[in-house]
């Protein structure tokens, strides 16, 4: 893992010097792996709904993160509710989809409004406790 670390310089080219973009580089990379070709922009679980308790974190799933209160020291706020991955519609007032459906615009507003505090009402406690 050591390696991930010594090669910030790719992401500042990709996406310019400021500090808080270098250090969500490093931390996509360590997620994605050295080299993988995953999306560098967007994180990306794959469908998070298919896991042992949907959106609730469990430790199984989030090892890594497992009794952190602090998310965004991890999950970068404008990188994360950005794709609607769980196969559940998007919201769409316009076309009349307003229930059972997913409205990544709300949850991006919800975790602007409260930040860390916020995440607990759809991802559970994350094993921290009240
Ligand atoms: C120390 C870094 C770190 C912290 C702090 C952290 N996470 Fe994570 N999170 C990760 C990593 C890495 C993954 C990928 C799975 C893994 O390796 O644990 C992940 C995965 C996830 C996922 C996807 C789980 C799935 O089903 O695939 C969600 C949702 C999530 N984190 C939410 C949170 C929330 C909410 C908090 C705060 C309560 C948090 N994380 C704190 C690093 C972190
Ligand atoms: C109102 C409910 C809600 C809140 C609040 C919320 N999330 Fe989510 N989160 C979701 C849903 C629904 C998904 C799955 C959507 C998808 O496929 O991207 C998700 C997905 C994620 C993922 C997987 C990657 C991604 O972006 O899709 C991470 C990481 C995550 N949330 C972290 C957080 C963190 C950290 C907070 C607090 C700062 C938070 N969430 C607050 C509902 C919420």
């Amino acid at each position: 893992m050591n390696r991930c670390w010594e090669r910030p310089r790719p992401c500042r080219i990709l996406f310019g010097a400021s500090q808080g973009v270098l250090a969500l580089c490093l931390i996509v990379s360590l997620v994605a792996g050295c080299g993988d070709d995953g999306s560098e922009d967007t994180e990306d679980y794959g469908n998070i709904l298919n896991s042992p308790a949907g959106l609730i974190l469990v430790e199984e799933e989030h090892p890594s993160g497992w009794m952190r209160p602090d998310c965004s020291a991890c999950h970068e706020p404008r990188n994360s509710h950005r794709e609607n991955r769980t196969g559940i519609p998007e919201c769409d007032a316009a076309s009349g989809v307003t229930t059972a459906c997913i409205d990544l615009a709300a949850i991006r507003q919800i975790v602007v409004e409260q930040g860390d505090a916020g995440c607990v009402q759809c991802h559970g406690n994350n094993g921290v406790e009240p």
